[in-house]
């Protein structure tokens, strides 16, 4: 199959299992108790990757933000997240020992400044005045980054790129490049929310292969897993 083709890839043997950790599902990030802003992320990418690993017989931990999405596979692993912060805690803790991340996860680009008015334990919720309210956002970390930097030889780095389509591979190459990861997976904007997904794989060296249009999210795991074997079966387990 030539590089760039886009046809669904060939079935090839399974490789040896690996320990798979996947993230996926929006994040909750406070304004006050009872508030928080969001993402439509429906978590579904990621627990269908989460599904599909598992019946390849990989290892798999699923780290799932607030998304009422569950995997089906009862083999697959899953630990709750709200917050990026909270993401970032388990990525320190889990991301050293997979040999595979793949972070399925809408997480927040910026977050609420702590604001103890708000958060504190004495009203916990802001009261509506007459005056008009603004909120401080400041940039959450960059997780996969951050975890690009401390990691091992032999991991496998995934990302995502929900992008407009018109710049959807040209902005997955930036991000590769820019968070130093493997892979990046460019969906168009679309895809948000939506049963259905058009994936297209960035590599070190540009597209690899793309879906033949929109597919289900559980063809896109199968076709996702298919793809990658290449890159899977070279991976040693430490
Ligand atoms: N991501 C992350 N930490 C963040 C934001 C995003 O690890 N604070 C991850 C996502 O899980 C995804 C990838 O980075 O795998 C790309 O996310 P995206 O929000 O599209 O990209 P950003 O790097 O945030 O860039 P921009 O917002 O400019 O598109």
């Amino acid at each position: 199959m030539s590089p760039t083709s886009t046809s669904s890839p060939t079935s090839r043997p399974t490789p040896a299992p690996l320990r798979v950790l996947i993230t996926a599902g929006p994040t909750h990030e406070p304004i006050d108790r009872v508030r928080f802003i969001g993402n439509r992320s429906s978590g579904r990418v990621g627990a269908s990757l989460a599904d599909q690993a598992a019946h390849r017989g990989h290892d798999t931990t699923l780290l799932l933000g607030p998304a009422p999405v569950q995997p089906s596979d009862s083999r697959v692993k899953v630990v709750r997240f709200r917050t990026a912060a909270d993401l970032q805690g388990l990525l320190r803790e889990h991301a050293r020992a997979a040999d595979v991340l793949i972070m399925a996860a809408a997480v927040a680009d910026y977050r609420p400044k702590p604001d103890p008015a708000a958060l504190g334990a004495q009203s916990g919720k802001f009261r509506r005045t007459d005056q008009k309210m603004v909120l401080e956002l400041e940039p959450t970390p960059d997780l996969l980054a951050e975890v690009a930097r401390a990691r091992r030889p032999g991991q496998l780095l995934v990302g995502f790129a929900l992008e407009p389509r018109d710049e959807m591979v040209q902005s997955a190459a930036q991000k590769l490049e820019k968070k130093a990861i493997d892979l990046v997976v460019a969906n168009p904007l679309e895809t948000m929310d939506s049963p259905e997904i058009e994936a297209t794989l960035v590599g070190r060296r540009g597209v690899m292969l793309s879906t033949r249009g929109a597919v289900s999210k559980s063809e896109f795991a199968k076709w996702f897993f298919d793809a990658i074997t290449p890159k899977l079966a070279e991976i040693t387990r430490a």
